[in-house]
């Protein structure tokens, strides 16, 4: 028997292991291990000539090829495999696609996040995949930003909440339990404080402000485990943050001891040359990037060359490589990747690819994600009509029956891989009109009218593709009106008891390079709201929107107006059963409604001090607040009582809160906990969320519920950007949302 070389050895400890290996590996072998590459091109290339450490965005057959060059290779490195799987494992076919981030962030329901980051762990491991790039950290700020729709909204303390459960689920029982996959906190930090919505611009933003709110989600997922951070593309006070020493170093690094690894986002390195032209060449990028602490160099291919140009002008050494390569194999390691290299498993994928209880779980999601933005009565729509009546409910609209605009970004053909272009099987998605027809009861008609087209698409004029070779998205021509459509629709609608008109966005939309310009309805959708409400027949507005939008008066004056965003393969039947009241409607808004694209932003937790409240022309409040989100009944927030006034630093605030469902229907309410410091030596917030309970009421029931703040939560960040709890008076403000006239109120006081 030959013993093994020691780094093939597993009796040994990891670090000897890492070692041995480090010291057999070329400079080449050792650049390419740091590196990250799209497998949809030259993987024989990149495995062999690259020596490449990791791939993404593989198909099944890349997957399969890409293992098979590996197994030629002369150390036999494992490659370690990464992939969107963000709401799901979102383009292998067949698995279970769930609501958005931000579909998910509605239920604010962190064990139900954690589940679907669980299921999603298990799916995806299953098929060889070993690294997911999700949780997505960024706080929403402006609704133009094509990426909201990936956050969980614009709360700090409801992002580290939601993000921590999911990072839990992802990584399972740690890295050695064969169902765990790593998770990646992305992006860090600051991306989402973009310049007018546009994707990716230079972050205008203060380390005091970084502390204050953005920093907040990515410090409680480094404390929770995440193994694995992705740094945002842009820039801030000139530096992008792949080179951001004060960012990687000082603060991740240095004050929260973070040893996980970094991956930086798509070509930041090669984006340093030829976009933000703040390095003169790749060998320079390179060098800035390895030495600012970058261990794993996503999609820059030429990283390889510059690199090595690098380290032969003496601009890098190989020591500099060898501490992101003993990070890199470290995670192979203790992923157990060189005894098994955790490959696609046929079986496995069969049992366990969107298993009836992953669907019962997407469905429960899809449900609890579902908010009711308004209702004068109508929903739900059972109790409008006697058992036996039967009835007509017109389903109408551009997004009713389309599936996969459904599932939205980051899904079967949302773009980003080439390799499911009729998207995820059709059988697997119910939309609003399958869910009607299946759900209605029986002897209800369900006709359907398209009513509108949203938009076209053409080539941009600059170009099919940006300088890097990535494809340029298309640019959007929204339709007209069509009126045949319209008419068609009408006549359902007037022929029928309701309509349900379902509009919102598409995938052309969304995403990254998709910011909008607008935030209203694109296309006929408009015209087919305004002939809709015409009619006498009660409206009920679905808004499957990726993000939330402006709606025009006929929509905002509907009976009815429920937002699902992006809400899955179960989302249509969810939305039907939520009409229908087989479901009671329990989802809070994560993030403001505007009422004008010009209110921009419209996050609750804005700065105190400015000059009135309002626009000449407009008030600034928004169409509905963070938080918001109505039941099926009337919840009455009654009182509530501190068990003291006054509290020390290492106190807990202990508010007794008391509720009482006043209708006839059982409901799930989220009570909601703002935390206001009265008077601050800097400017700051005027409330925070700090803290939230859910709690289940029968018609009729009063429950008291406890909700806990530690006072150490009770912070502001000084001037000098430390986070402090300021001694004086506070308020602790309880309601159903964050809107002030909702709010109950108590003091107390920070000795
Ligand atoms: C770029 C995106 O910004 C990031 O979120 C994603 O994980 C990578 N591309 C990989 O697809």
């Amino acid at each position: 028997m030959t013993t093994p070389t020691p780094y093939q050895d597993a009796t040994l400890p990891i670090s000897d292991r890492v070692d041995d290996l480090v010291s057999r590996m070329t400079v080449e072998e050792k650049v390419g291990q740091m590196m990250q590459l799209d497998a949809r091109d030259d993987i024989a290339d990149q495995v062999l000539r690259k020596h490449v450490g990791s791939i993404l965005h593989a198909s099944p057959e890349r997957l399969q090829q890409a293992h098979e060059l590996t197994d030629s290779t002369r150390l036999r490195i494992p490659l370690i495999i990464g992939e969107d799987c963000i709401h799901g494992h979102s383009f292998f076919g067949g698995a279970t696609i769930y609501p958005t981030q931000l579909g998910m962030a509605g239920s604010w329901d962190a064990q139900l996040i954690e589940q679907a980051a669980r299921t999603t762990a298990v799916e995806v491991a299953a098929t060889g995949i070993h690294w997911t790039f999700s949780p997505v950290l960024c706080i929403t700020r402006d609704l133009r930003w094509g990426r909201v729709n990936e956050t969980f909204g614009e709360d700090p303390h409801l992002i580290g909440e939601l993000a921590s459960a999911m990072v839990r689920g992802y990584q399972g029982e740690g890295l050695a339990d064969p169902t765990a996959i790593l998770a990646t906190a992305k992006h860090f930090a600051g991306y989402s404080e973009t310049q007018g919505g546009r994707d990716a611009s230079e972050a205008d933003i203060s380390r005091r402000k970084l502390r204050s709110w953005f920093l907040p989600p990515f410090e409680r997922v480094a404390r929770e485990g995440a193994r694995t951070f992705m740094l945002g593309y842009q820039s801030m006070d000139g530096v992008p943050i792949t080179v951001n020493d004060w960012l990687l170093t000082d603060v991740l690094r240095g004050e929260w001891g973070y040893t996980g690894t970094l991956i930086t986002d798509w070509d930041n390195v090669g984006r340093m040359v030829w976009e933000q032209r703040v390095q003169p060449d790749y060998a320079h990028a390179a060098a800035a990037a390895v030495i600012a602490g970058n261990d794993m160099i996503m999609t820059t291919p030429g990283f390889f060359e510059g690199a090595l140009e690098a380290i032969e002008a003496g601009l890098l050494t190989e020591a500099d490589l060898d501490r992101a390569v003993r990070r890199i194999l470290t995670l192979k390691f203790e992923l157990g990747l060189f005894e098994d290299p955790r490959r696609p498993d046929a079986d496995r994928i069969a049992a366990v690819l969107n298993t009836p209880e992953h669907r019962a779980l997407n469905l429960e999601i899809a449900r609890r994600s579902l908010v009711l933005l308004e209702n004068d009565g109508v929903l739900p729509l059972a109790n409008q009509t006697s058992e036996t009546a039967a009835r007509r409910v017109a389903v109408v609209g551009p997004l009713a029956d389309d599936a996969q605009n459904q599932l939205g970004d980051w899904a079967g053909n949302s773009g980003q891989a080439g390799w499911l272009p009729d998207g995820q099987p059709r059988e697997l998605i119910t939309t609003v009109l399958d869910g009607f027809r299946r759900f209605a009861p029986s002897g209800w008609e369900v006709p359907f009218g398209r009513g509108a087209e949203v938009l076209t698409l053409e080539t941009d004029p600059a170009g099919e593709f940006f300088p890097d070779g990535q494809p340029r998205p298309q640019v959007v021509v929204p339709a007209e009106p069509d009126a045949a459509l319209i008419a068609e629709a009408v006549t359902q609608a007037e022929a029928a008891d309701f309509v349900v008109a379902v509009v919102g966005d598409v995938i052309d939309l969304v995403g990254e390079g998709r910011s909008t310009a607008t935030l209203e309805l694109i296309g006929g959708q408009i015209a087919l709201l305004d002939a809709l409400a015409k009619t006498e027949t009660p409206m009920i507005v679905v808004l499957l929107a990726s993000k939330p939008l402006v709606l025009p008066p006929s929509a905002r004056n509907a009976a009815a107006i429920i937002w699902a965003a992006s809400p899955g393969m179960e989302g249509g039947r969810a939305i039907a059963e939520l009409c229908l009241g087989l479901i009671e409607p329990s989802g809070r808004l994560p993030i403001s409604f505007a009422r004008h694209v010009g209110q921009q932003p419209t996050y609750y937790n804005q700065i105190r001090g400015q000059h009135g409240d309002r626009y000449a022309d407009l008030t600034q409040a928004p169409a509905w607040p963070f938080g918001h989100g109505l039941s099926y009944t009337t919840i009455t927030y009654d009182s509530v009582v501190l068990d003291a006034d006054s509290y020390a630093r290492d106190e807990i605030v202990r508010a007794r809160v008391t509720i009482t469902n006043a209708g006839a229907r059982p409901a799930r309410e989220t009570v909601q906990a703002y935390v206001s410091d009265t008077i601050t030596s800097v400017s700051w917030a005027d409330r925070e969320l700090k803290a939230f309970v859910q709690v289940d009421l029968a018609p009729g029931e009063t429950r008291e519920v406890l909700v806990e703040v530690p006072v150490a939560e009770c912070t502001i960040v000084d001037a000098e950007g430390h986070r402090i709890v300021e001694s004086g008076a506070f308020e602790l403000r309880v309601g159903p949302s964050s809107d002030e006239a909702r709010l109950l109120r108590a003091t107390f006081a920070v000795a």
